[in-house]
């Protein structure tokens, strides 16, 4: 699929991955509705794509606010008269032990309420657009770590396994009347999001450039998953065995945040 000239909604573009994928989009020729909620970061992006020749507008908004993606996405569609591809790339990671979060229902309902209201509540403001013209593409930003379980993620990687159910379902109903859709499983990125963590700074990680090449693929190439070879065998064992398959791994991990906290105190 040439992505000259397809107007594609890409949220979360402000930062990371989203911005960097933004830049790409504009490069294949593709003009932008950029959406986060910094404006200053969405304008700068933007104008870094106009430099370059290329197109992008800006939209700035809560995603966490039903209310304010309803008025969002009625502007983007009073401004845009044909819309190909929706990329829900926003999202919020938290990194903290269930036993830490007690007391924490909240850190459930908000990495829900963005990761994954927020994601459906776009894409069904969109949807009738899709419809009508007959074709519409959405892509939906998920994590290796829903196909292989690691520990201390669960609220964020619960929205993120949501939105990857979400997907099924609107690839299954309307795949026949021209939806369709992606899951994109990134591996750990290097972006202010995993930068939080202090201890991942010496991590190997995914270049922030390739990642958001993951991104123009799923829109250019439209497959139902961009997943590592790793990730794509963890979810056939995980279907297949779910206790060994969450249980044994659980040391390493451990070991390895251990490994990782110790050469931070080395290196500093
Ligand atoms: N980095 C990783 O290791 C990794 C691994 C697996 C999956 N992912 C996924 O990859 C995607 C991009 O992550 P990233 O690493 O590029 O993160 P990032 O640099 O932290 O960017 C997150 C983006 O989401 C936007 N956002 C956050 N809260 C928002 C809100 N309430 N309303 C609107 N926009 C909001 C941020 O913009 P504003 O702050 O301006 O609103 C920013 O543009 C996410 O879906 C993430 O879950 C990342």
């Amino acid at each position: 699929m040439k992505l000259k000239g397809q107007t594609i909604v890409l949220t979360g573009s402000s930062s990371g991955i989203g911005a960097e994928a933004a830049r790409l989009f504009a490069r294949r020729g593709a003009r932008l509705c950029l959406v986060a909620r910094r404006e200053e970061q969405l304008r700068d992006v933007q104008q870094a794509i106009q430099a370059e020749g290329g197109s992008a507008f800006i939209y700035p908004c809560d995603l966490s606010d039903n209310d304010a993606i309803a008025a969002c996405v009625a502007q983007i569609l009073a401004d845009h008269p044909r819309i190909d591809a929706l990329v829900n790339n926003a999202a919020h990671s938290i990194r903290r032990p269930i036993e830490d979060a007690l007391d924490r229902l909240h850190d459930f309902e908000r990495t829900a309420q963005l990761n994954y209201i927020g994601a459906v509540a776009i894409t069904l403001k969109l949807l009738p657009r899709f419809l009508e013209q007959g074709h519409g593409h959405v892509v939906n930003v998920s994590s290796l770590s829903t196909q292989i379980p690691i520990p201390l993620f669960s609220a964020y990687l619960a929205s993120k396994s949501a939105l990857e159910s979400f997907t099924r379902s609107l690839q299954a109903e309307l795949g026949h009347k021209g939806i369709s859709t992606t899951v994109v499983y990134f591996p750990m990125v290097r972006t202010p999001m995993s930068s939080r963590t202090a201890i991942y700074k010496y991590m190997p990680m995914m270049d922030v450039k390739k990642a958001a090449g993951w991104l123009v693929e799923a829109c250019e190439k439209r497959p139902a998953r961009i997943a590592r070879p790793m990730g794509k065998v963890g979810s056939v064992l995980l279907a297949a065995v779910p206790g060994p398959v969450t249980r044994l791994p659980q040391p390493l991990f451990r070991g390895m945040d251990k490994l990782l906290a110790n050469r931070l105190k080395k290196k500093g």
